[in-house]
């Protein structure tokens, strides 16, 4: 079972962005992750639509938006301005998640819920036939190059259960200090997607990462 790559562009070079783009539609990554902070929901701040419409020009790859924001729903027109192939919304950001998911995929987007790291998988067990995409964080949202929060290994282990005993067809896909070796143990556990910044953007020959990453 090969998984779909989605290099995360916070960990691109920004001063030189369309060379970066570059590199990844040479790649044989199939997203690409964007991560919209909005400094209240994580302590930090990255980039919005505007900057974003010039990625979505330059990139050919599918666009996996991750909306590290509160009130997330504020920006479904934007996302879907975008192009994106995938709407990630943080189960811990949206009170009415059923409402939300049916309005992304409404919107014609793959509707992804996303879950911090001491949220329980369980707690989709209501929503999970709905969804079209889990994002399980393996580290907490708000900054690349963080550690890989072992843990989460289990968790992709119940929710590949849970999707199976509901009939979901939901994606496994999982973000946050992802290279090839946490990665193996990602896939063996059932992963489908996944997310990697700094393994890949800060590699000597990012292209042969995103491979490695693609045949795990
Ligand atoms: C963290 C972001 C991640 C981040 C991953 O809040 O959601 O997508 O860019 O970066 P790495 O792979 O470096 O941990
Ligand atoms: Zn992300």
């Amino acid at each position: 079972m090969s998984q779909i790559v989605s290099p995360s562009l916070l960990s691109a070079d920004f001063a030189n962005l369309q060379c970066d783009l570059d590199m990844i539609n040479r790649s044989e990554a199939e997203w690409l992750h964007i991560d919209i902070m909005d400094g209240v929901f994580v302590p930090n701040l990255s980039f919005g639509p505007p900057v974003l419409q010039y990625v979505a020009k330059g990139c050919t790859k599918a666009l996996d938006v991750h909306l590290m924001v509160v009130n997330p729903m504020n920006y479904l027109e934007a996302v879907k301005a975008l192009g994106a192939k995938v709407m990630n919304i943080h189960y811990e950001a949206c009170t009415h998640l059923h409402r939300a998911v049916t309005q992304i995929k409404d919107a014609g987007m793959m509707a992804g819920v996303t879950l911090n790291p001491s949220t329980p998988v369980m707690l989709l067990k209501d929503i999970i036939a709905e969804l079209d995409l889990v994002l399980l964080m393996s580290v907490n949202p708000g900054f690349g190059g963080q550690k890989f929060i072992p843990h989460t290994v289990e968790k992709v282990k119940e929710l590949r259960e849970l999707i199976a005993a509901t009939g979901s067809h939901a994606l496994i896909e999982v973000d946050g200090g992802v290279n090839v070796e946490t990665g193996k143990l990602l896939a063996e556990a059932g992963s489908d997607v996944l997310v990697a910044g700094n393994a890949v953007f800060k590699a000597e020959n990012p292209e042969a990462v995103i491979t490695a990453l693609r045949e795990l």
